[in-house]
């Protein structure tokens, strides 16, 4: 399925996976849309993309400005979610609170997302979500995540029913070496990459290029619905 002068949304797509799967959407020559809260990440990443993208400040966890958002844009083909915020800590530390707004990030942004969407897309489109390994083999300190990431993929499969035809499928990325680590001192973090690489089979960390394939993919193949797509290196074997 070709995606040349296709409208693709990609909210989240001022930075890391998101930013690198818009370059590759753009590399299949569809029109992209991008989308996310701060106003100098869209320009940042409207002059790294070039001209040929239309950029939107929208923060995703609010019901309202998703709904003006998708007004604004009109009729389009696949939306591609790779905004949200986790939250790590073990258990019975980390905040109740905290919690709660991981999930109101992650997960109900990327449902508000889709429930919005969903009068704009077309039938013959798909949409792509976002999970990640840590859903199916959390480390300590992960359970948020495993929680946040599981719920997600079972949304996937409930949608790719309820929403049929059109297709829904998640991505789920390994360790990927993005600006969501650049709170870390530098080398703390390249000291985690590389703990991380020796454990696996692949033996590095992704980058976020390796994974902007994935949506590619889920978009192009018209046979793909509720699938997860999991690109982690191995790391659910080790
Ligand atoms: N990097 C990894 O190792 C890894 C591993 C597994 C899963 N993942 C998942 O992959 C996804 C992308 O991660 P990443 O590493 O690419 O992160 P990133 O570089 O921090 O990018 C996150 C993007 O989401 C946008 N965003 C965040 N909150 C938003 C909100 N409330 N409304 C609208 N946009 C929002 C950010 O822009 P603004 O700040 O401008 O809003 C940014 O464009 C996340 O779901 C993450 O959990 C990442």
């Amino acid at each position: 399925m070709s995606l040349k002068e296709k409208r693709v949304v990609v909210i989240g797509g001022t930075s890391g996976i998101g930013l690198s799967t818009a370059k590759a959407f753009l590399d299949e020559s569809a029109q992209v849309i991008i989308a996310s809260r701060s106003s100098s990440k869209l320009s940042d990443a409207k002059q790294t993309l070039g001209g040929n993208v239309e950029t939107y400040e929208i923060d995703f966890r609010s019901e309202e400005k998703v709904a003006d958002f998708f007004n604004k844009i009109g009729k389009f083909d696949h939306l591609v979610i790779t905004a949200g915020d986790g939250a790590m800590g073990h258990f019975s530390e980390l905040p109740v609170a905290d919690v709660k707004e991981a999930f109101d990030s992650k997960f109900w942004g990327q449902y508000i997302t889709v429930r919005k969407a969903l009068p704009y897309l077309n039938q013959e489109g798909s949409i792509t979500l976002t999970s990640g390994v840590y859903g199916i083999r959390p480390p300590k300190g992960a359970s948020t995540l495993a929680a946040i990431n599981s719920a997600v993929e079972g949304l996937v499969r409930g949608l790719a029913v309820d929403l049929s035809p059109v297709r829904v499928n998640v991505v789920s990325p390994g360790i990927v070496d993005t600006p969501m680590y650049a709170g870390m001192p530098e080398e703390q973090r390249e000291e985690m990459y590389s703990g991380i690489a020796q454990q696996l089979p692949v033996a590095r960390v992704a980058q976020p290029e390796d994974i902007a394939q994935s949506y590619v993919y889920l978009a192009k193949n018209g046979f793909t619905t509720g699938s997860v797509v999991l690109i982690d290196g191995g790391a659910h074997l080790v």
